[in-house]
C-alpha cells in the first residue's frame, strides 16, 4: 500500500482573482495564468499597469481578462469589489492572495497608520477575500487558494517586525486551510518566497536590501508545481527552504542575532 497518494495535478479551468496584479508577482502570477488559460479578475490600486498587462495578455493568449481597480485595504471599497465581481456574475476558482507590502525599521518609530494598514492588507484582506470565495469552491468541488506568504514568516524578523509577524499567521492560517479542506477538491497553498527581484524591497523603504534575489517567474514555478501535488506549503529555492526550516529548529536567542544581520544585508 502506498503510503503517500499521489495527487492529480492541478487543473486550471476557470478564473483567477489575482490581487497586487500592478507589479511584481503579482504580474508573474496573472501571466503564467493566462498562459495556462485561466481567464483573469485583476486588482490592485493602480489601473494604468494593470489595463496594458490585460491589453497584452488578451491579445497573446485569448483569454478574459477583467480590471478591477481598488484599494483593498479600505473595508467599504472591498466589499464593494467582492458584490462586482458576484454581480459580473464572476466565478473565482483560483484565489492569488498577493498583495501585500512591509515596512523597514525598529518597531518603536514605525508610522502607526502603516502598521494598521500593513496587518490589514498582510492579513485581513487575506483573510476577508479567502473567506468570500472558499465557500464557492467547496461547493463546485475545485479550485484553489494561494496565500503568499514569505520566508520572512519562519522567524520574528528585528526590524521587519510587524511584516514577518504578519506573514508567520499566513502561513497558519494557510496550513490549517489546508488541512480542513482534504479531500473536497479545492487546494490551499501557503507560499513562501524568499528576496524575490521585484519593487517591494524599495517600497519597504529598503532598495538595497537583501541583494541575492531570486526572479518572480522562479517563484511561480515552484507554485506550481507545490500545487500539482496539493502541498500545504512551498519554499522558493533550495537555499531559502533550508534557511527557513534552520531557523524554525533554531533555538530564539540564537536565532534572532541571525535574523538581525540578514536585515542588514
Ligand atoms: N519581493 C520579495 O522579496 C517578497 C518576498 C517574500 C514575499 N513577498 C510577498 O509577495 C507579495 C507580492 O509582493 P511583490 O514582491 O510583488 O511586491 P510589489 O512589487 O511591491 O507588488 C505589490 C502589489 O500589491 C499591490 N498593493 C499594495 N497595496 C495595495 C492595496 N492597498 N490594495 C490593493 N493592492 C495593493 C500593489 O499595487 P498598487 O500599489 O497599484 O496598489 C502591487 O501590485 C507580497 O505579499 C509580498 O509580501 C515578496
Amino acid at each position: 500500500m502506498a503510503l503517500i497518494r499521489r495527487s492529480p495535478a492541478f487543473s486550471y479551468t476557470g478564473t483567477a482573482l489575482v490581487t497586487g496584479a500592478s507589479a511584481g508577482l503579482g504580474v508573474a502570477y496573472a501571466e503564467a495564468l493566462a498562459r495556462k488559460g485561466m481567464d483573469l479578475i485583476l486588482v490592485a490600486r493602480t489601473a494604468a499597469p494593470m489595463e496594458e498587462l490585460a491589453a497584452r495578455l488578451r491579445q497573446e493568449t485569448g483569454v478574459a481578462v477583467t480590471v478591477l481597480p481598488s484599494d483593498l485595504t479600505d473595508r467599504t471599497a472591498r466589499a464593494e469589489l467582492v458584490t462586482e465581481i458576484n454581480e459580473r456574475g464572476l466565478l473565482v476558482d483560483v484565489l492569488v492572495n498577493n498583495a501585500g507590502f512591509g515596512t523597514k525599521g525598529d518597531f518603536a518609530t514605525l508610522d502607526p497608520d502603516r502598521v494598521v494598514r500593513e496587518i490589514e492588507l498582510n492579513c485581513v484582506v487575506l483573510t476577508d477575500l479567502a473567506r468570500q470565495f472558499l465557500p464557492g469552491m467547496l461547493e463546485r468541488h475545485r479550485g484553489a487558494i494561494l496565500n503568499i506568504a514569505s520566508t520572512a514568516g519562519f522567524q520574528p524578523w528585528p526590524t521587519m517586525s510587524v511584516y514577518g509577524a504578519t506573514k508567520a499567521y499566513v502561513r497558519s492560517l494557510s496550513q490549517a486551510m489546508w488541512s480542513e479542506t482534504r479531500g473536497t477538491g479545492v487546494r490551499v497553498l501557503s507560499v513562501c518566497p524568499g528576496a524575490t527581484d521585484t519593487e517591494w524591497m524599495a517600497k519597504t523603504g529598503a532598495p538595497d536590501m537583501l541583494p541575492n534575489r531570486r526572479a518572480p517567474r522562479q517563484v511561480v514555478e515552484s507554485t506550481f508545481r507545490a500545487l500539482d501535488r496539493d502541498q500545504p506549503e512551498v519554499v522558493d529555492g533550495v537555499v531559502n527552504w533550508i534557511t527557513g526550516h534552520v531557523a524554525t529548529l533554531a533555538p530564539t536567542r540564537v536565532k534572532l542575532p541571525i535574523a538581525r544581520m540578514y536585515a542588514k544585508e
